[in-house]
């Protein structure tokens, strides 16, 4: 029979061997389970004398405490292990390059649209919103240009079904506005607008902003006092080549076209038309219920995409709508 020294070294043997805990457990059966070697031990003592009970005893319950104590032991160093394991499989590499998520920008093209809006509220403009499908009436027929009038072959329009078009202008904000406000009127309305045109300067969906100011005696003047107002603020300068070159609209009377020359970039020294304007016509202040007679004002389409050209020297329009960050990104730090 063994000694308790060497059930103690066996039982050390087992219990570093035991790989996982349910090993650990079935080496603790065989110690100091029920029908353990310790357990053994103890049944025999009935065959003792009470002196040799006694010290037998106290010797095979200090074996026993051994042996509970490298139990202790090896549980614990596995479970140490399992948790050093895990850590390590869940750790983190803080050394690795972090994965960045770029903060997006506004397109130049909207942060445009931002500037002018808050330049025009600034002088009391209201800012509007209107449908880009539009219908025929809006479009032409409410701005002095029925059916069949000559004007009309100058828009090269986007139908869609049933009698409805994408927007040729934001003009059309003229009429809705007129209808459900009264003079004075003073609104701005930014948005798309549609043509069946494409070239370094023209693109089939493009921006306009409408401007509109009806009220007593307004003149001529005024537009170009508040039109220039607007430009020397969107470009922070004073010194501007700004021309107003007489021209052709149904929807106003006299009309003007607004032309600014390039001063940087390739395009240097060149014109580019940036506005259609003028006095708006009495027939259309008719068309919407408002007394010309009582009534006058200006109206104005300017291109925002062509502001933001000549604002950074761009010289292909295009270049806004082919979503290439390599461009785009050169305006992500802009703020408005
Ligand atoms: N709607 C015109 C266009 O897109 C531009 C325009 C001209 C707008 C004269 C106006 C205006 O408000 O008065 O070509």
């Amino acid at each position: 029979m063994s000694t308790l020294q060497d059930l103690i070294e066996q039982a050390r043997v087992a219990f570093d061997a035991a790989v996982d805990p349910a090993a650990v457990e079935d080496a603790k059966a065989r110690f100091i389970g029920k029908s353990g070697a310790i357990t053994a031990l103890m049944k025999d003592l009935a065959t003792l004398s009470p002196e040799d009970k006694r010290t037998r005893g106290a010797e095979i319950n200090q074996a026993k405490q051994a042996i509970e104590s490298l139990l202790q032991a090896r549980r614990q160093a596995l479970a140490d292990a399992a948790l050093q394991a895990q850590l390590a499989a869940e750790a983190v590499d803080v050394t690795l390059p972090g994965r960045v998520r770029g903060a997006g920008g506004l397109h130049p093209a909207m942060q445009t649209l931002e500037r002018i809006e808050s330049i025009f509220r600034t002088i009391g403009f209201d800012v509007a919103d209107g449908p880009e499908i539009e219908t025929d009436f809006y479009n032409f027929t409410a701005l002095n240009t029925p059916e069949n009038h000559p004007a009309r072959s100058m828009h090269d329009t986007f139908y869609v079904q049933g009698g409805h078009l994408l927007r040729t202008h934001t003009s059309p904000m003229q009429a809705r506005y007129m209808q459900t406000h009264k003079p004075p009127i003073r609104v701005i309305a930014p948005g798309r607008v549609y043509r069946v045109d494409s070239d370094a300067t023209h693109s089939p969906m493009f921006h306009q902003v409408e401007g509109l100011w009806i009220g007593d005696s307004v003149s001529f003047a005024d537009l170009k006092a508040v039109f220039m107002d607007f430009l020397q603020r969107f470009f922070e300068t004073d010194a501007l080549t700004i021309r107003f070159r007489p021209s052709f609209f149904p929807f106003t009377e006299p009309s003007a076209e607004i032309d600014m020359a390039f001063t940087s970039g390739p395009n240097k020294g060149k014109w580019l038309e940036i506005a259609g304007s003028g006095q708006v016509h009495p027939n259309v202040l008719r068309s919407v219920g408002i007394d010309p007679e009582r009534y006058t004002g200006f109206a104005f389409g300017v291109g925002p995409d062509r502001l933001t050209m000549l604002r950074y020297g761009i010289n292909d329009l295009r270049l806004f709508y082919e979503n290439d960050l390599r461009f785009l990104r050169q305006f992500s730090h802009q703020t408005v």
